[in-house]
């Protein structure tokens, strides 16, 4: 059988690498793989595929930015007729970006199957163009791989048979698991120790003045600990219409950074504030504490059973939040290696660095061969 995996954007490739690892040990199947383009800076996408020891795309649809629609579009046209061209048993389709609402629609309208891995997050936020992606994605889809049991139960509220849904665990976290040996020492030229930020939702980074307050109460941490931020191209496009990248003393701006170095980065925080989903559950299995600036999380687990919570959009309680983390850690290596033993992946088993096994063995059985 031929199974088509399609990426896009920087979160898409560690939860597809371990994937195309599992089903490659898999001898009656044959996989392509279509990068759809939605990142393309080499620091968003090609050093992932070396860290993450991937093969490179079959086929890139260099298809870039643009607005949702335009974006959406431009991976519609250009995917279909690969599709026509290949037609696969089965298209992979990843977490919750537009790269992934778009191959499943093109491949549902030619009758082809579709496997969502990461299905069944709701942040219950509709203002969120992710949670419009993932309620599409989930109905069309044939085979929904979800991370954990929260999420099945959301697709059955909505109304998905029982049948279609294969609990599997986390594959970001397989990724995690397997890399994590190569991230024992600190990244070399960081300041230590540091808080960890990475903010690049519209909702947050395009309201400017209130980007500039958030900036303000970094830069107040600061006074504390290092504060290292990598940014993502959209971050930085609105911090240099402030004029803020280059004076902020207490801000370390840092280029976005590879998968290794980001994972050492994040094992090694005294405290992590960010607005990502996947974040969230990574530092959730590093036993590091988060503080998530967003109203809501479409992974509720993190918050339960993890070390996330949700600062919201309020000033003052992320300020009394990161100042109360930090009167309680220990910022160096033994607090790493102790908060990792603290974890709780026994509440979280199927985070066991084996999900994409689970996927592969779902995907054989279910093609009957
Ligand atoms: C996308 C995902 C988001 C995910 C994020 C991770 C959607 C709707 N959103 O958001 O869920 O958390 O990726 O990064 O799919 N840009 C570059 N170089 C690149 C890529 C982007 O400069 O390689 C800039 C462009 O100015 C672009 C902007 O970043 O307009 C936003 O990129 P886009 O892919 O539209 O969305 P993200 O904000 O990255």
């Amino acid at each position: 059988m031929e199974v088509l995996h399609v990426i896009g954007a920087r979160p898409n490739f560690m939860k597809a690498a371990p994937v195309l690892r599992a089903l490659a040990q898999k001898p009656q199947v044959s996989q392509k793989l279509v990068h759809t383009g939605q990142h393309y800076d080499a620091a968003m996408s090609g050093v992932f595929f070396q860290q993450l020891q991937m093969p490179q795309p079959d086929c890139n649809l260099e298809v870039g930015s643009g607005t949702h629609a335009q974006q959406t579009a431009a991976i519609m046209s250009a995917f279909e007729p690969v599709l026509l061209n290949h037609r696969p048993d089965l298209v992979l389709v990843y977490g919750d970006v537009n790269s992934t609402v778009a191959a499943a629609l093109v491949s549902s309208k030619l009758g082809i199957k579709i496997g969502h891995v990461e299905a069944g997050l709701r942040s219950r936020d509709r203002s969120m163009p992710e949670e419009i992606n993932r309620l599409l994605t989930d109905q069309i889809s044939d085979l929904l791989f979800t991370p954990s049991a929260d999420a099945d139960q959301n697709l059955l509220h909505e109304g998905i048979d029982r049948s279609r849904i294969h609990l599997v665990g986390n594959v970001m976290i397989d990724t995690l698991i397997r890399l994590l040996p190569q991230t024992a020492s600190k990244p070399q030229n960081f300041p230590s120790p540091y808080a960890l930020v990475t903010l690049h939702r519209p909702s947050n980074v395009d309201d400017l003045p209130w980007l500039q307050q958030m900036l303000a109460i970094l830069s107040d941490l600061g006074k504390d600990l290092a504060i290292v931020f990598p940014v993502h191209p959209r971050t930085r496009r609105r911090l240099e219409e402030l004029g803020s990248l280059h004076s902020n003393p207490n801000i370390h701006f840092h280029d976005p950074l590879p998968y290794l170095e980001f994972l050492a980065l994040q094992r090694h925080a005294a405290l992590v504030i960010t607005d990502s989903g996947g974040i969230q559950e990574e530092t959730t299995f590093l036993g590091v504490p988060c503080l998530t600036v967003r109203e809501n999380t479409e992974r509720p687990i993190t918050v339960d059973l993890g070390t996330n919570q949700l600062v919201g959009r309020n000033l003052q309680r992320l300020r009394e939040a990161a100042k109360e983390v930090l009167r309680h850690t220990a910022p160096d290596r033994a607090g790493a290696t102790s908060r990792e033993a603290q974890t709780k992946t026994k509440t979280l088993p199927l985070w066991d660095g084996q999900a994409a096994d689970r996927i592969a063995e779902i995907i054989v059985r279910a093609s009957g061969r």
